[in-house]
């Protein structure tokens, strides 16, 4: 069906989404945004989510309607990326170790394992140039960055206790995307997969991959816990999600409701960012209650040893995330890189 340039209304910004998009569901009123993201709506992204519903519809006034399709109900991984470039969907919150899609690979820089000393440490990181550095890669590829929110720290599990790095030798390990990732546990003699979300458990289950890492609240909303015996609370390194939007999308919405969606992003970006912590602490406790599995704590000594086998991945990342990222993040964090 062909639409009317009337269907789209008469100003200027209607016009553009109906170039944009040549969808009926653009020209209805209210406006839709769907939102799609791949885990649970009992974690700190969940919710977040959803207290952006909350709050966009609340102060647009009912003009804007947005829906959350969490846990892959609408794409996956590696299509979500793609359906937001095409403007099939207007807003994700993925992870930014699935960024190089985008032609962002800078944002792997993230993922550099023991970077972030704690939350409060990455949360400043991203408030300040090292965020808005970051988003500006995204324009030239048609994406506006409109918020980072925390998820904390990995443990990484299997089917054997992970202290020594010999017990990594061999193991495939699944990860979400990021080739820092990859080479950190290349680092330490196992064999990284890509793989989307939604396939871990089962590839856990039936022995497509012996282990994963992932933050405690993914853990145990996806039941990951129930399918390894061995998890060591390593925190080694940080996920973090950029809550993006199609620039088309955004940029033709009228001012006035986008300045209201931008309020209801600011607000749920604290929530979410506030809850991530103590959420996480507290599927860590889950965990533990549930005895389905054991958990391992690194001592000092096991930790620099991790470390020291890890910090090859420094010197590989220059090539792979580019010296001009490093250079931003060792100046945000006040560290050296080597
Ligand atoms: C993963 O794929 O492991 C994570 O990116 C999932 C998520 O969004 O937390």
């Amino acid at each position: 069906m062909k639409l009317s340039r009337r269907q789209f209304g008469t100003t200027a910004a209607g016009a553009a989404l109906a170039l944009a998009y040549g969808k009926p569901g653009w020209a209805q009123s209210p406006l839709i945004i769907k939102y799609s993201h791949v885990v649970a709506n009992d974690t700190p992204k969940g919710k977040g989510s959803l207290k952006f519903k909350e709050l966009a519809e609340q102060y647009t006034g009912g003009k804007v309607k947005i829906e959350i399709y969490p846990n892959s109900s609408l794409y996956k991984d590696k299509e979500e990326i793609e359906a937001l470039q095409l403007g099939s969907v207007q807003m994700l919150g993925p992870s930014t170790a699935k960024f190089a899609p985008l032609g962002a690979k800078e944002f792997e820089a993230l993922d550099l394992p023991w970077l972030f000393k704690d939350d409060a440490t990455y949360d400043k990181a991203m408030k300040g140039e090292l965020g808005t550095w970051l988003f500006k890669k995204l324009e030239s590829k048609g994406i506006t960055g409109l918020a980072y929110w925390d998820n904390g720290f990995h443990m990484v599990s299997a089917n054997r206790p992970l202290l020594a790095t010999a017990d990594f030798q061999g193991l495939k390990i699944r990860i979400s995307g990021s080739k820092v990732a990859d080479r950190y546990f290349r680092d330490l003699g196992s064999i990284p997969q890509i793989m989307a979300f939604s396939e871990v458990y089962q590839a856990l289950q039936t022995g497509v991959v012996d282990g994963c890492e992932n933050t405690p609240s993914n853990y145990v909303t996806q039941k990951f816990h129930e399918v390894q015996k061995h998890i060591t609370v390593s925190y080694h390194a940080h996920l973090q999600y950029a809550v993006i939007v199609n620039s088309k999308f955004w940029n033709g919405m009228p001012a006035d409701i986008r300045t209201q969606v931008d309020k209801a992003m600011n607000e749920a970006t604290d929530y979410t960012n506030s809850i991530a912590q103590k959420e996480n602490e507290d599927a860590l406790a889950e965990i533990k209650k549930s005895g389905k599995t054991e958990l391992h704590y690194l001592t000092p000594e096991q930790r620099k040893t991790w470390q020291t086998a890890m910090a090859p991945t420094y010197q590989w990342a220059k090539g792979r995330v580019g010296q001009e990222v490093l250079d931003v993040v060792a100046k945000q964090l006040d560290i050296k890189m080597n």
